[in-house]
């Protein structure tokens, strides 16, 4: 092994975007942390800022091993791809066969919540990092509030914020904190073995973030509750294929249960400060 360097795994990502940011915010300079990710267009601009790149595909397992094995610290922001336990794993091999000091793992909010089928790679991936005897710091992120600007195109035109989940709750946070809860993390001590559930300081209504597309759009906006089937029917009609379809449908059916409520305050208490409101967040670059 090993330069003491931190390489990150999503680098080329939103949120990867913003932990490279906030690294470099809390004092790491940038040729200390090496960006990974497949998106060579992204990564040479990333070269560009002086970081270290490495173009890596994730089922790589010999190039993950080869980069990993260069590397002190890992940042393993979890993937997208279908088969991404099998590289979230692959990553965690690497990491044991290297003894890299630290594994950092981004999770979802209630990953051992079994109801929860969409956190059951992360609940893999933390039971594979736990197992392998690794210091870690897991941070089981909720959701991006971010996600919500890219539902503003329906409401701008109907003034109706339209979802199947009922009276759910959501503390939902912005990529930015998240990420800085994380470069709090790598750049302080006292975290080893950590899990963090990063959850914003408020349990959001769908009429609040109704309200607050209201005040982004500068029209009403207001949250109508629709059943899952009504739900998939609008869909359908804007030409998404079925697919699509049934994955949003079951995500509504997902929040309508809770899993992105609000668990406890190690968000704002890593941040050291109040956690970024709705609108700002809806209106973050
Ligand atoms: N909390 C939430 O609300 C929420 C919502 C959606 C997803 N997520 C999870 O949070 C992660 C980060 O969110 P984000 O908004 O930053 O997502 P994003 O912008 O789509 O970024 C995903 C990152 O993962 C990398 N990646 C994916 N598959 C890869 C592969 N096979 N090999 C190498 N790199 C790969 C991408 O690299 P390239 O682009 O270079 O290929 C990119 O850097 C997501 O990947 C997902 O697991 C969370």
């Amino acid at each position: 092994m090993a330069d003491a360097s931190t390489l990150v795994f999503g680098a080329t990502g939103a949120l990867g975007q913003h932990v490279l940011d906030a690294l470099v915010l809390r004092g790491r300079s940038p040729e200390t942390i090496t960006a990974a990710g497949r998106n060579r267009a992204r990564l040479e601009e990333l070269a560009s800022a002086g970081f270290r790149t490495a173009a890596v595909d994730l089922s790589d397992s010999a190039s993950v091993a080869e980069v990993v094995a260069r590397h002190s610290d890992i940042v393993l922001i979890s993937g997208r791809d279908p088969n991404r336990l099998a590289q979230h794993e692959s990553v965690i091999e690497a990491a044991k066969n290297a003894q890299v000091r630290h594994v950092y793992y981004t999770s979802g909010v209630r990953a051992d919540d079994d109801r929860f089928e969409i956190n059951a790679d992360h609940w893999a991936t933390e039971k594979a990092l736990i197992a392998s005897g690794l210091t870690y710091t897991i941070l089981r992120n909720t959701w991006y509030i971010e996600n919500y600007a890219q539902s503003l195109a329906g409401p701008r035109f109907t003034g109706v914020l339209a979802a199947a989940t009922g009276d759910a709750v959501v503390a939902a946070a912005s990529r930015k904190d998240l990420a800085e809860a994380l470069a709090v993390v790598v750049t302080t001590d006292g975290h080893d073995n950590a899990t963090y559930s990063l959850s914003g300081d408020a349990d959001f209504t769908y009429a609040d973030i109704a309200e607050a597309m209201s005040v982004v759009l500068e029209r009403e906006v207001v949250y109508r509750p629709v059943a899952s089937e009504e739900l998939r029917a609008m869909l359908r009609k804007t030409g998404m294929d079925d697919e699509l379809v049934s994955f949003l449908a079951s995500l509504d059916e997902t929040i309508a249960a809770g899993v992105f409520a609000r668990v406890g305050d190690d968000l704002s208490r890593l941040l050291g400060r109040p956690t970024t409101g709705l609108v700002e967040g809806l209106t973050a670059k």
